[in-house]
């Protein structure tokens, strides 16, 4: 408990670099409007999120593509993927819906993940990752902070 605690605390010191890498900060700055999402990364790091299985939870699309707020455009027919046009309005819908640009408090990030590691108090769709170490969450917090497909294969 103490160690988780103590990895949240670290978590709000820390500041993603384009690289990829961590780096420690004196202080974290405030959400920046100067942090643009990156397409590309969405396309080919994010979705597959919301189309993977997760042990003992109904996959992203199950639900978030047919209701909720958040209703992500069918896959292209024959296929369990979406076209780029497609791509183009989760990627518009996902931001407008659920992300604040640069900010690690966006509702992707802390809807899906447990209270206890930071997350928010409920998500109907139930809570798919334990921990902010969850290489998967890692992935959506790198896009939220600006990462960019292409930094991102450096
Ligand atoms: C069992 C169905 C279900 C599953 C599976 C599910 N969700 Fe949800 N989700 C919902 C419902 C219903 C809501 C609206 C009510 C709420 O906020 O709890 C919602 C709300 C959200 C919101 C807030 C959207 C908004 O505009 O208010 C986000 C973000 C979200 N889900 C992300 C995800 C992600 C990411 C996954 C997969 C890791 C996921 N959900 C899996 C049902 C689901």
């Amino acid at each position: 408990m103490r160690a988780a605690r103590a990895f949240l605390i670290g978590v709000l010191t820390l500041s993603s670099t384009a690289s990829g890498g961590w780096l420690f900060a004196a202080q974290q700055p405030a959400p920046s409007a100067a942090v643009t999402l990156d397409f590309e990364f969405f396309k080919t790091r994010v979705q597959p999120i919301f189309v993977a299985k997760r042990p003992g939870h109904a996959r992203c699309i199950s639900c978030h593509i047919e209701g909720t707020p958040m209703r992500l455009q069918p896959f292209t027919p024959g296929t369990s993927t979406w076209s780029d046009e497609a791509s183009r309005k989760n990627f518009d819908l996902v931001i407008q819906r659920s992300v604040v640009p640069g900010s690690p408090q966006s509702r992707l990030l802390v809807h899906p993940l447990a209270e206890a590691a930071g997350g928010d108090f409920y998500h109907n769709g139930g809570k798919h990752w334990k921990s902010q170490n969850d290489p998967e969450w890692q992935t959506l917090k790198t896009w939220v902070m600006g990462q960019t497909a292409r930094s991102n294969a450096r």
